[in-house]
């Protein structure tokens, strides 16, 4: 792993040391065409290419760079845009918060299934599909693929020998809550697909995947299921435009207290979009006692912004937050703060919250 020459490195997995991120730093400069096109102020600045997940559990290195790597595509590389995608390699204490970006795959490398996973991002039409930002795969996103992904088992290790996964995001009770075997699967605005994507291979028994309905988006979402599921898969796998707080339409009305799992990643950074998200999950939650809403955001787009929907908007909407922590990229987790002082960039961007929500008992 975390070959040297820039020729192997547009093929390898990004590694996490400092002198990696250096030499990968320097290698992406010289090399690498568009990692992520240029960031809006709404979404945070997320600004580099690198980002480090270990596991939440535990010191081991289980890193995140290991799991995702980007194939650039055919344009040239905008000089401003490989400047900034660049930064997180070159100034470690700074986090890459998306990946992918208009002239790039994100390969998702899985360590369950035997295929990686190769998601292309829509190109977005105009100014208001740009600012939806489903053109990356978030942090929050790839966790959520982590986590619905389910664990590993045994994986292979740095000298290609097998070694049991015993630092894993969740314990092995929390993971029963997350675990998507034999669950109905719907994913909110779901980007390019990863969580659907993992659910369907990870045995769900049925899986919609939603994001807004912009043709371009549901374009890049159909390509992402086409080619990563397999038929069997495929066929339980449904695909839906739906604008949150939206519930007249066909596939609102038909799936009404359908899903046993409902995905949302990075789906908070607008408080005006909040009670609509709200009602959409409550809309969808089957009224099953085990029926849950799984929800991971990362800070970089301000707590402020994140913190009333849990606060305020889940109990007014009738769900009820059943457990909440934060984690962050380096394996540590804390507890839920709505009111923490709001970290420097450079920390911010390294946390996510994670949480479980149920629909409230009256
Ligand atoms: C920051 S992206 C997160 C994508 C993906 N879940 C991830 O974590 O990588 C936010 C997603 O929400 C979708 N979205 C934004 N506003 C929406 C709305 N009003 N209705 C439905 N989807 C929306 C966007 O199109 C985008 O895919």
């Amino acid at each position: 792993m975390g070959g040297k020459s820039a020729g192997v490195l547009q093929a390898s997995w990004v590694q996490g040391t400092l002198q990696d991120r250096l030499v990968l730093g320097h290698a992406l400069v010289i090399i690498q065409p568009t990692i992520c096109s240029r960031i809006d102020a709404t979404h945070g600045t997320p600004r580099s290419s690198s980002l480090s997940f270990t596991s939440c559990s535990s010191n081991h290195s289980n890193m995140l760079p290991s799991l995702v790597r980007l194939l650039p595509r055919a344009s040239e590389p905008d000089p401003e845009d490989i400047f900034t995608s660049s930064l997180g390699l070159i100034f470690t204490d700074d986090t890459q918060c998306q990946h992918g970006g208009l002239d790039a795959q994100v390969i998702y490398k899985s360590r369950k299934f035997a295929k990686d996973i190769t998601l292309t991002s829509a190109e977005p039409e105009g100014e208001i599909e740009r600012r939806k930002f489903a053109h990356y795969v978030w942090n929050a996103g790839i966790l959520m693929g982590e986590l619905v992904g389910g664990r590993p088992g045994r994986v292979e290790s740095d000298d290609m020998s097998l070694e049991d996964d015993r630092d894993w995001w969740l314990s092995e009770t929390e993971q029963k809550a997350w675990d998507v075997a034999g669950e109905t699967v719907l994913e909110l605005g779901a980007g390019v697909g990863l969580g659907g994507i993992l659910s369907a291979l990870a045995g769900a028994s049925e899986v919609a995947i939603t994001d807004y309905p912009a043709p371009t988006i549901l374009e890049a979402l159909k390509t992402n299921i086409a080619f990563n599921l397999p038929e069997k898969a495929r066929r339980k796998t449904i695909l839906a435009g739906h604008t949150w707080g939206s519930l007249q339409d066909d596939f609102s009305r038909e799936h009404r207290g359908t899903y046993t799992r409902i995905l949302a990643a990075d789906c908070l950074w607008m408080p005006h979009e909040h009670h609509n998200l709200a009602r959409s999950m409550l809309h969808f939650l089957s009224p099953a006692d085990e029926a849950r809403v799984l929800v991971l955001a990362g800070f970089h787009t301000g707590r402020s912004n994140l913190a009333p929907f849990f606060e305020e908007v889940v109990p007014d909407e009738g769900l009820k937050v059943e457990e909440i922590w934060e984690c962050d990229i380096d394996g540590k987790r804390r507890d839920w703060d709505p009111l923490r002082e709001e970290e420097a960039g450079g920390e911010r961007n390294k946390w996510l919250v994670v949480a479980r929500l149920r629909r409230r008992k009256n």
